[in-house]
């Protein structure tokens, strides 16, 4: 388990900054260290092996630049210092997983523990996919991370999606999900989450599909293990099954979401 050091991690966050923060503000900002964290782990377990996790700049690197972008900034967009790789001309799933979304530690991690302990394959891939988009943009990234993927999967699989990031704040004994112990650790007990994100539970909480989010938060807390790789190659067959890949290639479908898919494609691009 990828290990969070207060200290540690509320240096990170720029002088000042913490006090203008809201507490879903600094519930996102761990649980994008503890990602990051985890796959800095084990890029460095592999000796470097990793190109793409080693290409980003470390947390303690951002620290000294002085301006930094602004935190709900997807990881493509934050400095780096390497060209992204091409993609092929219709790029699928798979190419986005290895060539823009890779180590993808935790999401592999998630879906591999919803494999293991025989839940349904739509859960296996609402949990490959749900933190997915935390490359484009982080801000309220179960509403970006549902839409990326809308017309192309089962609608539960997006509702799951939309759903897990407020449900990660409730806890449900029935599914044996806890409260995230590590948010009272870092930001005490009187932790308040905002009235959007309570109303979204409220909704989620009694809808016939809850046990479709529910499971994504149940998953994603065995999902910052040090010491456990996954290859994106083992779910090749599910993505085949759940994926409805578009012929043209994923940003080329003329699909409503096919520019964010574009993005991630160039995100380099200035206009
Ligand atoms: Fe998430
Ligand atoms: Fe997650």
């Amino acid at each position: 388990m990828v290990e969070v050091d207060r200290k540690t991690f509320l240096a990170t966050i720029p002088a000042g900054a913490l006090a203008a923060m809201s507490h879903e503000d600094k519930a996102e900002e761990l649980e994008h260290y503890m990602e990051e964290e985890l796959d800095k782990k084990i890029a460095a377990r592999r000796g470097g092996a990793d190109g793409e996790a080693g290409s980003i700049i470390t947390l303690d690197e951002l620290e000294e630049q002085e301006a930094r972008s602004p935190r709900g900034t997807g990881r493509l967009f934050q400095p780096r210092e390497d060209e992204f790789p091409p993609l092929p001309d219709k790029p699928t799933l798979l190419d986005f997983f290895k060539l823009r979304f890779a180590p993808a530690n935790h999401v592999l991690q998630s879906a591999t523990h919803a494999l293991r302990t025989g839940q349904p394959e739509r859960t296996v891939f609402a949990c490959l996919m749900h933190d997915v988009v935390l490359n484009l943009i982080k801000v309220d990234h179960g509403w970006w991370g549902a839409q990326l993927v809308e017309p192309y999967v089962d609608e539960r699989v997006s509702w799951g999606i939309r759903y897990h990031a407020p449900l990660r704040f409730y806890p449900d004994d029935e599914y044996g999900y806890e409260y995230p112990e590590m948010y009272n650790r870092i930001f005490g007990h009187d932790y308040v989450p905002e009235p959007y994100i309570k109303e979204a539970y409220e909704f989620a909480r009694n809808h016939r599909w809850y046990g479709e989010a529910r499971l994504i938060t149940v998953n994603d807390t065995y999902a910052f293990q040090d010491g456990m790789d996954v290859d994106i190659n083992e779910f090749t067959d599910i993505i085949g099954r759940q994926f409805k890949q578009p012929k043209e290639g994923l940003g080329y479908d003329n699909s409503p979401v096919a520019h964010m898919w574009r993005t991630i494609a160039f995100p380099n691009r200035p206009l």
